[in-house]
């Protein structure tokens, strides 16, 4: 097992093993003393993996509660997270209680928001099981719900206390699930390392999700609460929103941050803000790996959407350009451009 600290305002640990989830409830009590815990997750992740870690935490002098809502990205909403603020008060969660999120992204982003605004913020731990989760979201405290207009409009920067990532949860992930994790990893490469895509290619998972997570970990550290070079990590997401949205989500995250890479690669090469096209390059590497990169969406719906992207300030937005693979840059460009940029990218 190897662990990584992220050195945020609160500082916290990320365990990452293979079969290591049936010892949580020991990691967790090295770190926290005993107390209720609440375990949030959704209805796939309850029937594969909730058993193991509820016995686990009992085994380790926690009391359990569980909150089990259905899987999906239409669960991620203000109902839901009503929901589970509600059952915490029922389940009489105090301040000095613990959030456990068992399950993906969704799971992940949802516990992360409750558990920064029940009783104005209580701790919580990430337990990832898709690839998606374990690269990407289950670390830097990104925590939220989609909103009727959009993805994400409304959520908080909340720590974890500790990150448990089990690769061994991956053997029950469905194929199409490992490509959302699969994108992420090529934005990492393509934002920060130019030979991780590679190993993502070859699925070695253990080496991806170090590097992944060291990339990451560096970023959140450097910029905790997105102001600066942490909208790197958008990159694919400005189009790709838009295409989850326009989808009503029957595109995945990962699948349409896929899309948006190619497409935002496409759109800047074309708007002269780089000088090199790696759209061909994207298009290659994502297409082998088995992706749909088509767009069929009309750009005058996608412009709609991404008008009510957080990455606007004011009359501008903020986009990022790669420049080459494994380095990329921000760059605002005016809003009066953005359907232009949106249509190029098509
Ligand atoms: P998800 O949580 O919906 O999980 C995908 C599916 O896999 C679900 O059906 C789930 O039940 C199932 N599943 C989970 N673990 C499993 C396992 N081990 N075996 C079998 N099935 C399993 O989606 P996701 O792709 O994990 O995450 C996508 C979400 O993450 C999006 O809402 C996206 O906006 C968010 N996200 C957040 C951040 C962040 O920094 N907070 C970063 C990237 C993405
Ligand atoms: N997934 C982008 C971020 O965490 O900033």
């Amino acid at each position: 097992m190897n662990k990584f600290t992220v050195s945020t305002k609160r500082p916290y640990d990320i365990l990452i093993g293979q079969d290591i989830l049936k010892g949580s409830g020991k990691y967790i009590r090295e770190r926290i003393d005993p107390c209720k815990v609440c375990l949030v997750t959704d209805s796939k992740v309850n029937g594969l993996y909730s058993q193991v870690l509820t016995t686990s935490l009992i085994e380790h002098g926690f009391q359990t509660c569980k909150v089990v809502f259905p899987e999906g990205e239409h669960s991620k909403t203000m109902n839901t997270y009503s929901n589970i603020l509600e059952a915490l008060a029922d389940e009489g969660m105090s301040r000095s209680d613990l959030i456990v999120a068992l399950g993906g992204g969704v799971v992940g982003d949802l516990s992360g928001f409750a558990a920064s605004s029940y009783m104005r913020g209580i701790r919580y731990v990430q337990i990832p099981t898709t690839y998606l989760a374990t690269v990407d979201s289950s670390v830097g405290g990104k925590t939220g719900i989609n909103l009727l207009n959009g993805k994400n409009l409304a959520g908080a920067f909340w720590q974890p206390s500790l990150v448990i990532s089990d690769y061994k949860t991956f053997d029950t992930l469905e194929d199409d699930e490992l490509l959302n994790g699969v994108a992420e990893a090529v934005k990492s490469g393509m934002v920060a390392e130019n030979t991780l895509i590679d190993k993502v290619l070859r699925r070695d998972y253990a080496y991806v999700i170090e590097r992944c997570v060291s990339i990451k970990k560096s970023i959140v550290e450097a910029d905790e609460r997105d102001t600066g070079m942490r909208q790197l990590l958008n990159f694919g997401h400005t189009i790709g929103h838009c295409i989850e949205k326009i989808s009503s989500f029957s595109v995945s995250h990962g699948h349409a941050v896929a899309k948006g890479m190619v497409a935002e690669s496409k759109a800047a090469f074309k708007m002269g803000l780089t000088e090199n096209d790696v759209s061909g390059y994207l298009r290659d590497t994502l297409e082998g790996c088995g992706f749909d990169l088509s767009i069929p969406y009309d750009p005058d719906e996608m412009y709609y959407y991404a008008h009510n992207d957080k990455k606007i300030n004011g009359d501008s937005i903020t986009i990022v350009v790669p420049e080459a693979i494994g380095k990329c840059r921000l760059q605002k460009i005016a809003l009066s451009e953005l359907h232009r940029y949106i249509e190029l990218g098509l």
